[in-house]
């Protein structure tokens, strides 16, 4: 997704990591949750944890811009996109681009959506606000949402040196100017408890933040 914030555009696909760059705490995470029906990976990237979530679910829909999707691109290892990449590799799993998800919602049907590294790198609060809501009515009731995020790294001394913009900074880097957001778990649930989400449990391993929280069931009156 390109962000246009005060003049300088924002590549935010340029954020995403590859699968050789896996957080160790998030990998066994996610290979240790019981298994699921219907699982999203939202703002899934180069697809780093896809094994992971495959393997802990029946259907599985990756989401990310358009872009983001479409480009081509080195995933997993193959000269490829991202679309291509999950259509050839995994039987039960589809892509959906947010564009598409904004214009025409999404079922309330998962029973776990994964969203690793995302918040920290939408500069935009509608946009933020949107993705929240869209994570929000995908799960069905019951159903849990994990957000990771690293707020400390070795980088974050480049990132102080760029000017301050929601909960972190932008700043000029190798590929064009880059936001990252500082969101420590209880900025992230700050901006959750308020949509509705009940907190499951919050928990840090080193410098990786964890926030597991679930969309209540409705109850029938
Ligand atoms: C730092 S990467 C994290 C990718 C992946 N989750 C991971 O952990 O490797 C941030 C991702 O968020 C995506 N992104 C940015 N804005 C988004 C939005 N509004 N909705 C969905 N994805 C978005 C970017 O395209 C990028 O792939």
């Amino acid at each position: 997704m390109r962000y246009l914030i005060e003049g300088e555009i924002i590549r935010s696909e340029n954020a995403a990591k590859s699968y050789k760059q896996k957080s160790k705490f998030v990998s066994n995470y996610l290979r240790a949750r019981p298994s699921s029906n219907k699982v999203m990976d939202f703002g899934c990237g180069k697809l780093r944890y896809s094994d992971e979530i495959v393997s802990i679910s029946k259907q599985v829909v990756f989401l990310d811009s358009d872009l983001q999707l479409s480009r081509n691109q080195m995933v997993r290892g193959v000269s490829t996109s991202v679309a291509e990449y999950v259509s050839t590799h995994y039987a039960h799993a589809q892509i959906l681009s947010f564009e598409c998800a904004v214009a025409q919602g999404v079922n309330s049907c998962f029973d776990f959506i994964n969203c690793s590294n995302v918040l920290s790198a939408i500069p935009c609060v509608d946009y933020l606000q949107s993705a929240l809501c869209i994570i929000y009515s995908a799960l069905q009731g019951g159903g849990e949402a994990l957000f990771v995020n690293q707020f400390r790294c070795s980088s974050f001394s480049k990132f102080e040196s760029g000017r301050r913009h929601m909960y972190g900074y932008i700043y000029k880097g190798r590929l064009g100017y880059t936001y990252y957001g500082v969101m420590t778990n209880d900025v992230v649930v700050d901006l959750l408890v308020p949509l509705g989400f009940e907190v499951v449990n919050v928990w840090s391993e080193e410098d990786v933040g964890f926030v597991l929280v679930r969309r209540p069931h409705t109850v029938i009156a």
